[in-house]
């Protein structure tokens, strides 16, 4: 038996030392050492030895597999950095190659003039409120003091979900959630998409964008109002950019007045942007209606304050030179690129 197990032992070393592959010697070692293995099989057969010899073999064997077990560990050491070698022989990586092109994307022209007008509110001293695209009608017109006979309440006017619920048709709501919220003074604006019920054309979309603003304190007056204004157009349109102020009716605020800016690309000579008026409308606004005051719970004795709010899309049409709309909506790879 000692013959047979030293005979395993040379067969085995050899048949290691010929293993070209880590595959090869894998192999090996189920022949010699696996369950099935040579030296198992001797192991199994000791039953049969006389209790004199059962120990010398039994540690024989022992010997013989640890050996054998570090010739393979050592084997396989070498193969792998054999394997290593010839892997970084065969595969050379040109690194003067250009690497393949990454499209990266950019901001959609509508997050651009959002992110742009935050920044200067946000330099104002402005916070950003945010508020529910799916309204409650009572938030969409009724505390801003819009009578339920109101054409913009008309179902051809509005997205209803329910006779309560719609789609809000401004961002004006934003301004009645946060003032039942938060005491004065209040100071934000809220960014975000309103619905109407228009049908898609060059300057209509049922989708669009809005900015409101509001301020609420004790004095506030419309000349602070046309210094915000002011101070907002010239640093979002240009520093040479005039305001023309024209009494206009919102049911929330009074006194009213639509906002003009002075053409920014002509600077008011009349261009095709302007439509040779020289003049761009670019809001609505007033004084916050007491009705409104009061029906967010703020006492208008005490407060008082102004509102606005404009369009994005047309202010990123006008600065980017876009004459459809649709193409903001498209969503045009190519059309996008640009911006
Ligand atoms: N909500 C108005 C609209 O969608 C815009 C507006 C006008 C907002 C005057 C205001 C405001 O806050 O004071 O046409």
């Amino acid at each position: 038996m000692k013959e047979e197990v030293l005979i395993i032992k040379k067969d085995s070393l050899d048949a290691i030392n010929n293993c070209k592959t880590i595959q090869e010697l894998n192999e090996c070692k189920v022949k010699y050492l696996g369950k099935k293995g040579e030296l198992t099989t001797v192991l199994r057969g000791m039953g049969k030895l006389s209790p004199e010899e059962r120990p010398v073999i039994g540690s024989l064997v022992n010997e013989v597999r640890d050996e054998l077990n570090k010739a393979f560990d050592e084997k396989q050491k070498e193969l792998e950095k054999e394997e290593l070698l010839k892997k970084l022989e065969t595969e050379n990586i040109d690194v003067t190659e250009p690497s393949k092109k990454i499209d990266l994307g950019s901001l959609h022209p509508i997050t651009q003039i959002i992110d742009e007008v935050s920044e200067i509110f946000l330099g104002m001293g402005y916070e950003i409120a945010d508020g529910p695209e799916v309204e409650k009608a009572i938030y969409n017109f009724d505390k801003l003091n819009t009578p339920p006979d109101h054409p913009a309440r008309d179902i051809q006017d509005t997205f209803y979900i329910t006779e309560d619920i719609l789609l809000r048709s401004q961002t004006s709501p934003v301004q009645a959630r946060v003032m039942e919220n938060k005491k004065p003074p209040i100071k934000i604006i809220c960014p975000g998409a309103v619905y109407r019920s228009d049908s898609i054309d060059s300057t209509h979309s049922p989708v669009f964008h809005q900015v409101e603003g509001l301020v609420i304190d004790k004095n506030i007056s419309m000349t602070d109002l046309k210094g915000t204004l002011e101070m907002f157009a010239k640093k979002c349109l240009g520093k040479d950019t005039k305001l023309r102020f024209r009494p206009h009716h919102f049911p929330f605020t009074e006194p009213s007045a639509e906002v003009d800016v002075s053409c920014f690309v002509c600077g008011g000579k009349g261009c095709r942007v302007c439509k040779n008026e020289g003049w761009i409308e670019l809001l609505g606004c007033g004084m916050v209606h007491p009705n409104v005051l009061n029906n967010c719970g703020i006492d208008p004795e005490i407060y008082s304050g102004f509102a606005f709010g404009f369009g994005v899309e047309r202010i990123a049409m006008a600065k980017f030179g876009i004459d459809d709309m649709r193409l903001l909506f498209e969503n045009d790879v190519r059309f996008l690129k640009q911006f």
